[in-house]
């Protein structure tokens, strides 16, 4: 949990003068800076991993770090139990030395729509925002980029990414406990940032895509993943409660008003290049994340609706490009 090899990579390996202002919004002390309940448990949690060195890995297909061989299946267990003690990981999947970390989200999923669809990372430096445990983090460096900063306001994210990190300590991908609204204001300097699954937790979606314009160099991509609904322009659903369980979702535009409120924040060349439905088989309860998930968020009898009565989750994946 050293920010130091951040830091230097900010200061003396990109191009861009401004990634160095970013230093001075990470913790410096990280043990001493946060005074959350769990924390000292999730720090033991990482103090007692296992120091092994893997003998190869893939983040190109997958997150798959180190191989079968080189543990035992009581070290797997152990490592499990370990891992475990910072849960829920909701991220993923991972496969650390043969133990497949089946997480809530087949994020992996998420990344198959996009990938093909997006400019290709291959050296771009890139910003996740709200990257939660950082998992396509390791994805975007698994695609060619130079530098990957995933920042997540939630810390237990940022004690699992440091659980990854601990085994893989090449590749530049860095993932620090900041909200969007943290980072120095006009810093203009990443080739791509994404936000996924984050603009219908804002109460202010245009602050959010201002916030992410602002991070981006002009000429680069935002590729933007948030939950839609069907409808015309200008229709938005704004849920009065909570909406498939959740109680911090506000705006759920459709495709088309959510294209205009990109237009009207300042993007150019927007591309609409995914649509669909989230099906129970991406989110769902798995031993990595045993709290209830996307299946009891729907109505039993009817899983089109929520079980609060609003069309069932749809997400849309745009891209845009800042002028
Ligand atoms: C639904 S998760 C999405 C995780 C990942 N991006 C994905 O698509 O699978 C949303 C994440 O955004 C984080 N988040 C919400 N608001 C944020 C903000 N203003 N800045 C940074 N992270 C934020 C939450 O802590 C949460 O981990």
């Amino acid at each position: 949990m050293d920010y130091s090899e951040l830091v230097t990579f900010l200061d003396s390996e990109l191009d861009n003068k401004n990634f160095s202002r970013i230093s001075e919004k990470l913790p410096n002390d990280f043990l001493n800076a946060f005074n959350h309940g769990d924390f000292p448990a999730w720090v033991e949690a990482l103090h007692a991993l296992p120091d092994l060195t893997p003998d190869s890995w893939d983040l190109q297909d997958t997150v798959r770090i180190g191989s079968a061989s080189q543990c035992n299946d009581e070290q797997r267990q152990k490592l499990k139990e370990t891992l475990l003690k910072i849960h829920p990981w909701r991220k993923g999947p991972f496969e650390l030395f043969g133990l497949q970390m089946n997480t809530e989200w087949r994020s992996d999923w998420k990344w198959d729509r996009l990938k093909e669809q997006i400019a290709p990372l291959e050296n771009r430096t890139v910003l996740d925002v709200g990257c939660g445990n950082g998992y396509h983090c390791w994805r975007m460096a698994g695609a060619g980029a130079r530098f990957v900063l995933g920042v997540d306001s939630h810390l237990l994210f940022t004690m699992q990414y440091w659980a990854i990190r601990h085994f893989l300590k090449t590749p530049p991908v860095f993932v620090a406990p900041l909200a969007l609204e943290d980072l120095p204001t006009e810093l203009k300097a990443f080739d791509s940032v994404f936000s996924m699954g984050v603009l219908y937790h804002r109460r202010s979606p245009f602050d959010h895509l201002y916030g992410l314009k602002d991070c981006l160099r002009p000429g680069g991509e935002l590729v933007l993943e948030t939950l839609v609904i069907e409808g015309e322009k200008g229709m938005t659903l704004v849920p009065q409660g909570r909406y498939a369980r959740m109680p911090n979702v506000w705006f759920l535009p459709s495709c088309d008003t959510l294209h205009e409120w990109l237009e009207k924040a300042g993007f150019k060349n927007i591309r609409l290049i995914n649509v669909g439905y989230t099906s129970p088989e991406e989110q769902r309860t798995t031993d990595w994340m045993t709290f209830e998930s996307l299946p009891e968020a729907l109505d039993l009898k009817n899983p089109s609706v929520t079980i609060e009565g609003y069309p069932a989750p749809m997400r849309a994946i745009f891209v845009a490009e800042k002028p």
